[in-house]
């Protein structure tokens, strides 16, 4: 499969390193982007060919993926549409950019839309993936695989589920850094020095996600397994409990759900 990214930022970075760490051949891989440096650097790294504008090698390209940011994504669909091959299938990573878009501003229906998110970088991602109308088999198993080289794929089955997965694993590595901020200042205060403290909430963090993951048992079970009546861990889950912690976490959720909407809406 040869695959064409337009747009070698972050993203793109993460997912063509996902794939050659897959091995995948660099040689498979062309990106567009406006930066020389971005292109150069790629390149060195990976073995892919930079192109600074579109032209007919996107055409031999079996899947094209955008992976510019949603202001300058039709802009950017704009330039390259005329190249992108009738069989190819388009892989859209922007956020709050709908199939419907994208399919106008490409002219193209083999649209697949992908919401990655960061841990993606170190190949530990979950990307949701929503296949537009004139998408088939092919489409799907060819997105599929390029978003599993970074970590866990999943199909939604509406575009409206999208606004979940964003308020999820989407912008929640976000909620989880504030936590782990929170924490490691906290055991700051508590006695720890800034190293050991840092390293202490990433454990807890890691260690019980991890433990949950392997778990059949439901948070609330998980929770009580640590926590003896009267003991420690009791006293701090009241202290948190007093302070909403969950209804804090619902309003965080419903504001990027909101917010989520909002935005689907520009890009209409
Ligand atoms: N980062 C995340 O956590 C995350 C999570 C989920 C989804 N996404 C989505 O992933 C997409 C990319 O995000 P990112 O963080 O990788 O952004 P980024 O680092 O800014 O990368 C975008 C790249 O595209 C280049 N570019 C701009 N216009 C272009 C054009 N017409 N043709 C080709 N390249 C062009 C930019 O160059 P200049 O900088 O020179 O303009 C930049 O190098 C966004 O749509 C975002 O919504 C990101």
């Amino acid at each position: 499969m040869k695959v064409a990214f337009i747009g070698g930022g972050n993203m793109a970075r993460a997912i063509i390193a996902g794939l050659c760490d897959k091995g995948f051949a660099g040689g498979d891989i062309a990106v567009k982007d406006p930066n020389e440096d971005k292109r150069a650097a790629l390149a060195a790294r990976f073995g892919v060919e930079g192109r600074a504008s579109a032209g007919d090698w996107i055409s031999r390209a079996d899947l094209v993926v955008l992976a510019v940011k949603p202001q300058v994504l039709e802009a950017a669909a704009g330039e390259v549409a005329r190249w992108i091959a009738p069989s190819a299938t388009v892989l859209s990573i922007a956020a709050g950019v709908g199939v419907e878009a994208l399919a106008r501003w490409t002219g193209h229906a083999h649209i697949v839309r992908c919401l990655p998110n960061t841990p993606a970088m170190v190949g530990a991602g979950y990307s949701a993936l929503f296949a537009g109308p004139g998408a088939d088999a092919r489409d799907r198993e060819r997105a599929q695989t390029v978003m599993q080289s970074v970590g866990e794929a999943a199909w939604v089955q509406s575009e409206e589920q999208m606004h979940v997965v964003t308020a999820g694993p989407g912008s929640g590595p976000a909620y989880v850094f504030l936590f782990l901020q929170g924490l490691s200042e906290a055991l700051e205060r508590a006695g720890a020095d800034k190293a050991q403290a840092r390293s202490l909430a990433i454990a807890t963090v890691s260690g019980a996600a991890r433990l949950a993951a392997q778990s059949e048992s439901d948070f609330e079970a998980l929770r009580a397994m640590v926590t003896s009546k009267g003991g420690t861990t009791a006293r701090a889950i009241e202290a948190l409990e007093a302070g909403d912690f969950r209804g804090l976490i619902d309003q965080a959720v419903r504001a990027c759900v909101a917010r989520s909407r909002e935005m689907a809406e520009t890009y209409r």
